[in-house]
């Protein structure tokens, strides 16, 4: 006897963000584990690269080089598919700056793609989806607090807030919805820094090295899942037990 029902037909996952660091990876997870992958990006060239490497691999994948804020390319990309079964909303700048010197314009900018971005892909995505879909946010350990980039912060607790609001509301859709928190991860993000700064903040993690992008696709791919569909409006820290 099988635990859980078995899949109807190929779902499809959509991924902002999908064509770098995190996103990506969660990209080439969510594709081996059998999804049509939908790729949104705001970098045109890496979109075409990955898709082209993965329907060279055999997979079934699409790209879309869109700002995840522009709401009618969000909402028209996602009525071109039959369905949508899963959205990850991967996408997010990550400036630093020092609190006494961040402008007006530089905490919109954070707060418009982090969290406005994050509304409108989810909002455009359950407006279509059926009981039983995910939507999965990331957030970050620094939705939890950090220094030199308040904006960042605010804009992350933010992400866990409206996570447990928007699962609130839909619970009775049965659409669930959950975030992943990453703590320092290996990615073009994080490669901003100086290598100094870099190894400096390596060394302050647990293990002594940041997170694989990987390590946190594997977690996006399990709320991602139809098997842990009961889950909902819950963050998970993937730190390495940094914010133990
Ligand atoms: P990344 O810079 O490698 O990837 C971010 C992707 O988002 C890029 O491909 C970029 O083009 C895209 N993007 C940015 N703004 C966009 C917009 N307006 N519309 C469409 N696409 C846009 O960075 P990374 O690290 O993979 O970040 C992914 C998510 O993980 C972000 O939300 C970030 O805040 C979060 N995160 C990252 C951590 C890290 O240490 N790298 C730690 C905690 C959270």
């Amino acid at each position: 006897m099988q635990a859980t029902q078995p899949l109807v037909g190929k779902e499809t996952a959509f991924i902002t963000g999908g064509a770098s660091g995190i996103g990506r990876a969660t990209v080439l997870r969510l594709a081996e584990d059998g999804f049509r992958v939908v790729v949104i990006d705001r970098n045109a060239l890496q979109v075409e690269a990955l898709v082209a490497e993965l329907v060279q691999a055999g997979y079934d994948a699409v790209g879309h080089a869109v700002d995840v804020c522009d709401r009618s390319k969000i909402s028209a990309l996602i009525d071109a598919e039959a369905r949508v079964d899963v959205m990850v909303c991967a996408a997010g700048i990550g400036p630093s700056c020092a609190f006494d010197a961040i402008s007006d314009e530089d905490f919109r900018a954070v707060l418009e793609v982090n969290v406005l971005g994050v509304f409108i892909a989810s909002q455009e995505a359950v407006r279509r989806m059926k009981p039983g879909g995910r939507v999965v946010t990331v957030s970050s350990r620094a939705a939890l607090g950090g220094g030199g980039f308040a904006h960042y912060v605010a804009s992350k607790a933010a992400v866990v807030g409206l996570t447990r609001a928007m699962a609130m509301d839909l619970r009775q859709r049965r659409i669930a919805v959950n975030s992943i928190a990453p703590g320092f991860t290996d990615t073009g993000m994080t490669r901003a820094m100086t290598p100094a700064q870099h190894a400096a903040a390596s060394a302050l993690e647990p293990a002594g090295r940041p997170a694989e992008p990987h390590e946190i696709a594997n977690a996006i791919a399990f709320l991602a899942s139809p098997r842990t569909s009961f889950i909902t409006g819950q963050t998970i820290f993937v730190d390495g037990g940094k914010s133990l």
